[in-house]
């Protein structure tokens, strides 16, 4: 095994130097502390792994992203949402008799509990999804207690499985009660993507017909944002999973990391920012806009932490993008204003310089857009999406016999020790 020797006040320390299956090695510092009494300092995790996984790598260098192995554009091209569900669960894809049987315990939760429609008239009509999402999910563990056993595998899957099933119905109900029409029981004889659509889209007055190019294209949408590795709202379902949480208030946890404009608020900011500019003669004001750096203003759906070459996931939507809005027979000025724009971007020395290419945000916000969606229900689907992602990797780190409550230390830069002053004399 590789060593390496950190050398802190002319004390050496020697550690071991771990290999994963590929990617970059890493220096296990767990013992650093104790034997230098020092920290390492890094805001941003930019250089730190947090844990050992085997669900999704990434190479953010050669734009790659695989999920158990499995290249994402092969997924999204060839397999559907569920069956990337059930390989991120179990590890493998299934067989033909456990893709049925999975897919059929699935559709069997989608129902939710009915004291939680009565939940949801407490919010106003105009919540934004995201935050009546971080409620019902939290609220989970409220009318699901018999799964909240963490040390109990069963209710592990069970709590999985009904996290995974409950969120198309939770996200369409967020929907619904945004516009005032009724909420849609679930119809357990679509797939799972076209019973989310029927339950947004559909009204009890008349019959919904899935239309299968939406179908296909939500399908991707869902497949593209089902896991990605450590980002922020991973993160957050593990650090809030490591003190003991049940998945439903860890679920709530990573909704409420998304929806940052940063992170999964980014399809609907950038999406915004495309209506913002409107036409394409626009579009120079707002790169010179980006580059100033006195403007707060930055391209949103442009750059990621880690892809600094292309992100693989905007490659297959930009030719979903184009296929849904020509299939559908829409054209979309924002589509038009979102393909100059990438152009101008991929040219200008100021995105050159630092690697900054359009992510998946920038697409599937024109796609859902032509779907019908309202833009503050985009980071509501890519929720419902990553509830795959955030669930296999709690219990991937609920059942590592490595793992330990989630604790970061800190380089203290505040007043030292000093005595309190009363009142009167300050
Ligand atoms: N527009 C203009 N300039 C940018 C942008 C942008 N979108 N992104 C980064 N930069 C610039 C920064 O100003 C900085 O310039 P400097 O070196 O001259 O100071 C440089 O590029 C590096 O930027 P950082 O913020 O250090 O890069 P980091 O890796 O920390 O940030 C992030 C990545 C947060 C995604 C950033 O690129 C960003 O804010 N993008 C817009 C929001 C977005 O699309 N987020 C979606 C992420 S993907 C996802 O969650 C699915």
């Amino acid at each position: 095994m590789a060593e390496s020797t950190i050398s802190v006040d002319g004390k050496e320390f020697k550690t071991p130097v771990l290999s994963g299956s590929t990617g970059p090695d890493v220096i296990d510092i767990r013992k650093l502390y104790g034997q230098t009494g020092v920290f390492t300092y890094d805001p941003g995790f930019t250089s730190t792994a947090s844990c050992e996984s085997g669900l999704t790598y990434i190479d953010g260098d050669a734009g790659v992203l695989l999920h158990r192995g499995y290249p994402i554009d092969q997924l999204a091209e060839k397999s559907s949402f569920m069956e990337v569900a059930y390989l991120l669960l179990n590890g493998e894809l299934p067989s033909s008799d456990e893709y049925q049987k999975f897919t059929k315990t699935i559709t069997r939760h989608t129902m939710v509990h009915e004291q939680l429609a009565t939940f949801f008239r407490g919010f106003r009509r105009d919540a934004h999804p995201m935050a009546i999402m971080c409620g019902v999910v939290g609220a989970l563990s409220a009318f699901y207690p018999d799964s909240t056993n963490i040390n109990d595998p069963v209710e592990r899957t069970i709590s999985m499985h009904r996290l995974i099933a409950k969120m198309p119905t939770l996200a369409a109900m967020a929907y619904k009660y945004s516009i005032g029409q009724p909420f849609l029981f679930p119809d357990n004889s679509l797939s799972y993507t076209g019973n989310f659509l029927r339950m947004t889209f559909g009204v009890p007055a008349e019959d919904y017909v899935v239309d299968p190019v939406i179908e296909s294209a939500m399908d991707k949408i869902f497949i593209l944002h089902a896991d990605h590795e450590q980002n922020a709202s991973t993160s957050t379902v593990r650090l809030a999973g490591s003190s003991g949480a049940n998945p439903f208030a860890c679920v709530a946890a990573g909704i409420a990391t998304l929806w940052g404009p940063a992170h999964g608020g980014a399809n609907e900011a950038a999406l915004n920012m495309l209506r913002e500019i409107g036409t394409p003669d626009r579009i120079p004001e707002f790169i010179a806009r980006a580059k100033n750096k006195d403007d707060p203003f930055r391209l949103m759906g442009f750059g990621h932490r880690v892809y600094k070459n292309f992100d693989p996931r905007a490659k297959v939507l930009s030719v979903a993008a184009t296929e849904v809005l020509d299939k559908l027979g829409i054209s979309d000025p924002v589509l038009d204003t979102a393909r100059e724009l990438e152009q101008f971007a991929l040219k200008d020395d100021y995105f050159i310089e630092r690697k900054l290419y359009p992510n998946v945000d920038f697409y599937s916000g024109v796609i859902l857009s032509a779907i019908g969606f309202p833009t503050s229900m985009f980071t509501a689907l890519f929720a419902l999406a990553r509830t795959v992602g955030w669930v296999a990797q709690w219990n991937e780190m609920i059942a590592d016999p490595e793992q330990k409550i989630g604790r970061p230390r800190q380089l203290y830069t505040g007043p030292t020790q000093r005595d309190y002053v009363a009142l009167e004399n300050r």
